[in-house]
């Protein structure tokens, strides 16, 4: 065959090949089918791959998760890229590559790198004090993982959708508003953009879930973005000492009323909800949940790890069927595959 039947082959099957965007529900997001129990890629399937990399996105979605989770923080170009924490000390190699490039308190920030300087790093297994946080989840140092932006994931995500003919969903959190708003960041502004530039102004392409921790931030969704979609109030403990939010008035009854005028649902922290286990081997669950079902709110609880269990309990898919028999209606999990 020569080169001109080639390419006038390779030109027809390049016309031919469905874009993407063709192929994308057309549709509100209540129209498109989510299951009743959600199992929610923390991070992606971050027990099995380094979190929230392209790999474990992959992996999430091959094991069937309904929705992959994506932590948001910003780069010095105002860039939203899929990371957990504000700091990259724990999950990159940061001090190899940009060795003075910390600030004062020796802590190396997203937001003082550019988008090309964050592609120069790869992500690693995540460790603390120089030791693995997991020990036993993949750690190989030779395996290169660059950090993704939130852009990029999701257009990962629709083109397994529209391959595998599924519709896994996306479930972003805006992180750390209040503190990059005092770097002269808007991190809200900069996510509402890329999911715009994807389609989810005026559709859902895929099923979607916002979430906060920041009760302003999904206010603000609603106020000024008009966001119709389903928004997650995340609550943690006060003990965390992150924030000046006070999360035990908000899993109150008043609280937990005050969430339901704003929000879909709660994200529970899995120790405010299993308050233990008996010793014949049942589930002690705590009032919250009775609490937050009462106003018609959704619960997700984080987050459940196969190693790292609470105590009494026999295996991540025994904590996940008492879950789902307890009524909460989705688990984050590092390991979507363990049912
Ligand atoms: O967003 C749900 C869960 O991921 C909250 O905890 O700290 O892992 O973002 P974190
Ligand atoms: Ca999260």
């Amino acid at each position: 065959m020569n080169r001109f039947i080639i390419c006038t082959l390779l030109s027809g099957l390049a016309v031919a090949a469905p874009k993407a965007q063709d192929t994308l529900p057309d549709a509100p997001f209540h129209d498109l089918k989510v299951p009743e129990f959600l199992d929610i890629a923390h991070r992606g399937a971050s027990g099995y791959l380094p979190e929230h990399t392209q790999a474990s996105t992959v992996m999430a979605h091959a094991l069937g998760a309904d929705f992959i989770e994506q932590d948001i923080q910003l780069t010095r170009d105002g860039v939203p890229v899929v990371l957990h924490d504000e700091k990259l000390d724990h999950v990159t190699n940061v001090s190899e590559v940009f060795p003075e490039k910390h600030r004062p308190d020796g802590k190396y920030y997203v937001v003082d790198f550019s988008l090309d300087e964050l592609k120069r790093l790869t992500v690693v297994a995540r460790h603390k004090d120089y030791e693995l946080v997991y020990p036993k989840r993949f750690a190989q140092p030779d395996v290169r993982f660059p950090i993704q932006t939130l852009d990029e994931h999701i257009k990962l995500i629709h083109e397994l959708n529209r391959v595998r003919e599924m519709s896994t969903g996306i479930y972003v959190e805006l992180k750390s508003s209040r503190w990059y708003q005092q770097q002269g960041y808007d991190i809200t502004s900069a996510v509402m953009s890329v999911l715009a530039r994807n389609g989810y102004s005026d559709k859902r392409p895929t099923p979607i879930y916002l979430q906060s921790f920041d009760p302003e931030v999904l206010r603000r969704l609603k106020r000024e973005f008009n966001w119709d979609a389903p928004l997650i109030q995340l609550v943690g403990d006060n003990e965390w000492g992150a924030t000046d939010i006070d999360y035990s008035a908000m899993r109150s009854s008043a609280g937990l009323e005050s969430v339901k005028s704003y929000a879909e649902g709660v994200g529970l922290w899995l120790n405010h909800v299993l308050e233990g286990v008996s010793e014949n081997g049942e589930p002690q669950w705590s009032d919250v949940l009775d609490s937050a079902e009462e106003k018609g709110l959704n619960v997700h609880v984080y987050t459940l790890r196969a190693d790292d269990l609470p105590d009494g309990v026999k295996s991540h898919g025994q904590l996940r069927q008492w879950l789902k028999q307890a009524g909460v209606e989705g688990v984050f999990t590092d390991f979507p595959d363990k049912k």
